[in-house]
């Protein structure tokens, strides 16, 4: 039987940093308000040059090299992102022509905000066990700062901009162990851009492009939901919570991280955080997150990692992984 197996790694932030000092000159706020409610400290921004794609260029470039994969190995290509390049064509076709993949492989981006990147593991998985697929380059890319109003400081302080990426490869030993989507439509409205090139124009919202949050509803599920799905995900396919090496979840807010671990009975020192230094990246943030635990050499070969996330629609997901 064909499983999907990681080969590679990759991770790239705009050098650009915004503190939470930063953002005391503009919106009214402070670093331990910020500090104190989410553990963020800082997060990277776009430049007035950069776009997702080329976030999504180096992460791809550092997870092919981790992976010793030529681009023109690379069969399919899915970008998770909420902020791309252009309407159409995908930033993944994009992404195509700049790592000069010319084998006409299917490319395309997916859309589930936060949960993105793992629901593009998750399709990906399915394209590698079917068979018609060797070798996937999965991303996730955000400029999130391009859709957030800067003066609402509800929302302005969690953002920030990133891509995470692997390399996925068809392999006899098991990798991708399961993944797990869901989704509510139901709960749309609580976290949304309201604007879209399809909607009537005669919406008084259809131009409105910046991001819309109830926060502490959507704090409030994210950690009901996220600990539901970790102890699904575990027991579905067999494993006890005491066999997890890491959790690898999203990083929205530092207190959802640490409800989550309680709700394991997990130990922080099993969970990997970058939230005060990321942000919320959206859907950059679990394989950012699992790209920095790779390279400083916490997650190793053979580890049972659980990587999680939540985002608008409602959609939430889990992997469930041997490294
Ligand atoms: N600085 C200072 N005060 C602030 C700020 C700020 N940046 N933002 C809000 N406040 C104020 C509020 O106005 C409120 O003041 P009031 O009591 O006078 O009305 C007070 O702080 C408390 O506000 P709450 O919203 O109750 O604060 P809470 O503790 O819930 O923290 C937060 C807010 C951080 C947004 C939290 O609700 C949260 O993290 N929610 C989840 C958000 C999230 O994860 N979103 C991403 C989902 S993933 C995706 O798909 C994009």
């Amino acid at each position: 039987m064909t499983h999907s197996k990681i080969l590679g790694t990759g991770g790239y932030l705009p050098e650009k940093v915004l503190t939470n000092h930063d953002l005391e000159a503009m919106v009214e706020t402070s670093d331990a308000w910020i500090q104190e409610r989410t553990g963020i400290r800082k997060r990277h921004i776009v430049s007035d040059t950069e776009s997702t794609c080329d976030l999504a260029e180096q992460a791809a470039r550092c997870a092919l090299d981790m992976a010793g994969c030529r681009p023109e190995e690379i069969d399919l290509i899915i970008i998770a992102t909420t902020t791309p390049d252009q309407i159409f064509p995908s930033t993944a076709s994009i992404l195509q022509q700049r790592l000069r993949i010319h084998n006409a492989c299917p490319v395309f981006d997916i859309q589930a905000v936060c949960t993105g990147f793992v629901y593009a593991l998750g399709i990906a998985d399915q394209f590698i066990r079917n068979g018609s697929v060797k070798r996937a380059l999965v991303i996730g890319a955000e400029s999130f700062s391009r859709i957030i109003d800067w003066t609402d400081r509800g929302t302005c302080v969690l953002f920030g901009d990133g891509a995470g990426a692997v390399v996925l490869g068809a392999s006899d030993e098991q990798g991708i162990i399961a993944t797990h989507l869901h989704a509510d439509g139901r709960y749309r409205t609580l976290l949304h851009v309201p604007g879209g090139p399809g909607k009537a124009p005669a919406d008084h919202d259809a131009w409105d492009h910046h991001v819309h949050m109830k926060g502490n509803e959507v704090f409030k599920w994210a950690v009901n939901t996220l600990g539901k799905i970790a102890e699904e995900t575990l027991e579905a396919n067999g494993f006890a919570k005491s066999d997890l090496d890491w959790l690898i979840p999203h990083q929205a807010n530092v207190r959802i991280i640490q409800a989550t671990a309680r709700k394991l009975k997990l130990p922080m020192e099993r969970v990997v955080v970058t939230v005060q230094d990321h942000g919320n990246t959206s859907a950059a943030s679990v394989p950012l997150a699992l790209d920095v635990a790779v390279r400083d050499g916490r997650i190793q070969p053979g580890q049972l990692l659980l990587m999680e996330a939540f985002g608008g629609g409602f959609t939430w997901g889990s992997a469930l992984v041997r490294f």
